[in-house]
């Protein structure tokens, strides 16, 4: 074999490899976007966009609404002062869904009567451990909740 054609032979698998190097990579790389969830929790990480100025969220305008998000389980609410803040919208207590009273500027729920404060603290039981809190990012009208 002469030295042009073993380098013709060469360059040809040695561009095939890459190929297939880059098909594989991709394919392990690409698994639909987003954040990788913790391999130590296969839930996926809270992290959605909702925009306030459009029905049902712009309740969020007004301080001391608040507004319960069933697909992530979060609660989102304007506080007294008008921060956006998020939790966990099920009470640590049986996981009856909270509710926020802005008169109080508290999670309530109504299933036995615990009380959280802003950051997810209890106030008073029957619930003993703090809620979950999320991080909220304000754009525009565009929110976002993530962890
Ligand atoms: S479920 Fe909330 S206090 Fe019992």
């Amino acid at each position: 074999m002469e030295r042009k054609d073993f380098i013709e032979q060469v360059g040809m698998s040695g561009a095939a490899l890459l190929v297939m190097g880059c098909f594989g990579s991709c394919t392990k790389s690409d698994g639909g976007g987003g954040s990788s969830p913790n391999p130590s929790n296969p839930t996926k990480p809270v992290d959605f966009t909702i925009n306030i100025s459009n029905s049902p969220f712009n309740v969020l305008q007004n301080n001391g609404g608040f507004y319960v998000d069933t697909a992530n389980n979060v609660i989102i609410a304007k506080t007294t002062s008008g921060m956006l803040i998020a939790v966990s919208s099920l009470c640590t207590h049986q996981s009856v869904t909270l509710e926020f009273q802005g008169n109080n500027n508290r999670f309530y729920c109504p299933g036995h009567g615990s009380n959280f404060n802003t950051a997810g603290t209890v106030l008073n039981g029957p619930a003993t451990a703090p809620l979950k809190s999320f991080k909220t990012a304000l754009s525009g009208s565009l929110l976002r909740i993530y962890e």
